[in-house]
Order: structure tokens, then sequence, then C-alpha cells
């Protein structure tokens, strides 16, 4: 009891003194999440929620409907959505594809799992109860929960004629298969909220594909192409929602010396050199120059680290896993610059 309190005292003093940090206390001011019922719109190149410029702390984690799908394990998805939501983390980039394979939500081309859907519906209700904006992914690059080698896979199951992994972006029935799981999840009346997907601000933005790479075309003209034609797609489904690509916004191969420069937001244990406060230091460098950014109007809105998990999920660590109730020092870096984006919310009001 007494180390309760002695600790809440420090801690205050410490708001005070610096303005800005801000720990996890149960009594503090309470954030000021974003509106359940508000879409997050684009005004030039500002974010604008509620008729204000909307700035933002974020995270990723990519395996919530595939945890969720187990009613046993559905729990993992709140209990993150909490705690995230507790420390100001208003935006969280989560799947919703999941092509072939363990716990698929698309079993083959149109035929879907409602079970699985279901999880999903889970995880977009519990975050509008969290008042966490999601960006939903619908198809990843790469082979993890199906992918583009997946799509490919289907058309040569199919008798297409198809060569590789690239003609995802070109062949008409992939491209078909594709625009079919567009319209599948924009129009998925979610059995919860009752609320269609397309309709439901909890929505931030679709995003058409995780990191999407193209070996047979390093000019970018063939992505570029079926960006073309899948943006233009969604938006005649679903006019209410932002859109983005998937692009990291790297450096390509050619460019080769700038390949260096190319963020990654997150550190990994594996990292040679990796410690806990190594890792905190890193992500403080990384937030303080997106602060910076967004305050003077730059080209920040906020950020999402990679990633966020739960206890016990030892079997999807990748190294750059967070575990807000275990890390305590790295939760504390994340609130602080909570606090300070949702601080810039009110500055512009
Ligand atoms: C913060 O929110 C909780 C739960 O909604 C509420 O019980 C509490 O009174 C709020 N605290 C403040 C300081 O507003
Ligand atoms: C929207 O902003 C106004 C002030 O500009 C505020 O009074 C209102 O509570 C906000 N609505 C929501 C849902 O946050
Ligand atoms: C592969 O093709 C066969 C024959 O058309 C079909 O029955 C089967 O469902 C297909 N499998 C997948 C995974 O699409
Ligand atoms: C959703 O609709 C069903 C069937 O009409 C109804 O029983 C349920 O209460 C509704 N749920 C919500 C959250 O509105
Ligand atoms: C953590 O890593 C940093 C950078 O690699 C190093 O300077 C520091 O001494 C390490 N701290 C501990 C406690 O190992
Ligand atoms: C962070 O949390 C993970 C997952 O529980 C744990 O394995 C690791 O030891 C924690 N690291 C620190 C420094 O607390
Ligand atoms: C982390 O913080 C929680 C609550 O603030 C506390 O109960 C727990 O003992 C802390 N864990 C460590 C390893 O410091």
């Amino acid at each position: 009891m007494f180390n309760n309190v002695f600790v809440g005292v420090l801690l205050v003093v410490t708001l005070v003194v610096t303005c800005e940090a801000r720990v996890l206390l149960e009594d503090t001011t309470n954030y000021s999440l974003p509106s359940a019922d508000e879409f997050v719109q684009r005004k030039g190149t500002e974010f604008v929620l509620n008729n204000s410029e909307f700035f933002f702390n974020g995270f990723n984690a990519y395996w919530m409907m595939h945890v969720g799908v187990d009613p046993t394990q559905r729990h993992k998805v709140s209990n993150v959505f909490r705690e995230a939501s507790s420390i100001g983390l208003t935006v969280c980039r989560t799947w919703a594809f999941s092509d072939g394979g363990d716990r698929a939500l698309q079993i083959s081309p149109g035929l879907y799992d409602e079970l699985v859907f279901q999880a999903l519906d889970f995880v977009v209700a519990e975050a509008r109860k969290y008042q966490v904006k999601l960006i939903l992914s619908l198809v990843n690059n790469y082979n993890d929960f199906g992918g583009r080698p997946q799509y490919v896979e289907w058309a040569k199951n199919a008798s297409v004629a198809v060569q590789n992994d690239d003609d995802f972006y070109t062949n008409p029935i992939i491209k078909d298969y594709y625009k079919n799981h567009v319209k599948k999840v924009l129009t998925r009346m979610n059995t919860i909220t009752n609320i269609t997907y397309k309709d439901d601000p909890t929505i931030f933005a679709w995003e058409l594909i995780n990191e999407p790479r193209c070996k047979v075309d390093y000019s970018g003209i063939t992505v570029n192409e079926w960006v073309e034609e899948m943006a233009p797609y969604v938006k005649s489904i679903d006019n209410n929602h932002l859109l983005e690509v998937g692009m990291e916004g790297f450096y390509g191969d050619s460019i080769p010396d700038r390949n260096q420069y190319n963020p990654e937001f997150g550190m990994s244990k594996k990292k040679e050199g990796y410690n806990i406060s190594a890792r905190d230091s890193f992500m403080n460098a990384v937030y303080s120059r997106i602060y910076s950014l967004a305050i003077d109007g730059g080209t920040f809105s906020g950020a999402l680290v990679w990633q966020l998990m739960d206890e016990g999920m030892d079997s999807y660590f990748d190294g750059y896993e967070i575990v807000l109730s275990q890390n305590n020092s790295t939760t504390t870096v994340l609130n602080q610059q909570s606090y300070k984006m949702i601080q810039l919310d009110t500055i512009h009001h």
C-alpha cells in the first residue's frame, strides 16, 4: 500500500515537471479517444476526424482474426484493445484475409468460413468498443496466410495458364478472385454490431495489399496499374473510407546505396546488441522524430509500431513483439507518445 502511494506521488511529480511523461496509472485523466461514430477523412495531406486534424499513436496486430477464431483465445483480442486504448493507442492495423490453409477465411475462391468471418466481426466490434480505429488489409504479398501465391495456386487448380506469383497483378481471373474478396469483406454485415463494414466508422482505411512486390517488373509499373484498377474498384463499393496501397515507401533496388535508410519501425530481439533499453531508446528516437514532423505541419500524423501481442502468445513471437502488460518500460514509451500526439489533437482543435 505504502509503496503504491509512493510510486504514485513520484509519477505525478514527473508529470508536472516534464509536462509530457504520463505513465500507466488508473487514476489519471482519461485520454479522449476517437469518436466511434465518425469516419476519418482526408483534407489535403491531413487526416481529419470530427472536423479537427487527427493525430494518433497506433500499433500493428496482424494476428487478431486468426487468434479470435478460437473462442478460448478470443480474450487476447480484447485484452490487447483494452490495454492499448488505456495508453491512448487509437489506430490498429490488422489482417482481413486468410486465404487457404489453417483457419482460412477464404477457403477457396468465393468460399468463406463463416466462423472465421465471425472472428473478424469480433475484432471489428471490439475495436469499436475500445474506440480504436482499424486499418484492414485485404491480401498478403507473401505466402503467410495464403497471399498472392495462394491466389495463383487457385488459378492453377482451375486450369488457368499462369507462370508465377506476379500473375496476381495481371491475370484477369485472379484479379476477379481478388475483387470478389474485396466485395465480400466490404459488404459484410457484422454479426455482432449489425453494421456493414463499408458503413462502419471503426474502420480508418482499407489497405489493398500488405507490402506489394513484383519481381518481374522492378519499375513499379505493373503494381501501379494493378492499384489503378483496384483502388477505383474499392471506391465504387465504399466511398466512406480512406484507402491505402500497403506500400512501405522504401528505396528500391535501383538505388542500392539508399537501402540502409529504409525505415523499419520496431526492433527485433534477433538484432545484434538488442536489449530492452536499446529498443526503448530506439523507439523514443523514432517517436520524437515523428512528433516533431507532426507538430510543425510536417509529413506525419502518427505511426503504428510493429507489433503488439498478448501474454501466452509465444508461438507467434517474431522478435518484435511488445506485451504491454509485461514490458513496462516499453509501455511507458508508447504511452508518452500517445499522450503527446493526443495533445496535438487538442492544440489544433
Ligand atoms: C475514466 O474512465 C473510466 C471508465 O470509463 C471512468 O470510470 C473514470 O471515472 C474516468 N476518469 C476520469 C478522470 O474521467
Ligand atoms: C466533436 O467536436 C466537438 C467540438 O468541436 C465536441 O464538442 C464533440 O464532443 C466532438 N464529438 C465527438 C463524438 O467526439
Ligand atoms: C481444385 O479444383 C478442383 C476441381 O475443380 C475443385 O474441386 C477443388 O475445390 C479446387 N480446390 C481448391 C482449393 O480450389
Ligand atoms: C442485430 O440484429 C439482430 C437480429 O435482428 C438482433 O437480434 C440484435 O439485437 C442486433 N444487435 C445489435 C447490436 O443491434
Ligand atoms: C543495451 O544495448 C546498448 C546498445 O547496444 C548498450 O550500449 C547497453 O550497454 C546495453 N545495456 C545493457 C543493460 O545491456
Ligand atoms: C517482455 O515481454 C515478453 C513477453 O512476455 C517477455 O518474454 C520479455 O521477457 C519481456 N521483456 C522484458 C524486458 O520485460
Ligand atoms: C509492470 O507494471 C504492472 C502494473 O503497473 C506491475 O503490476 C508489474 O509488477 C510490473 N512488472 C514489472 C516486471 O515491473
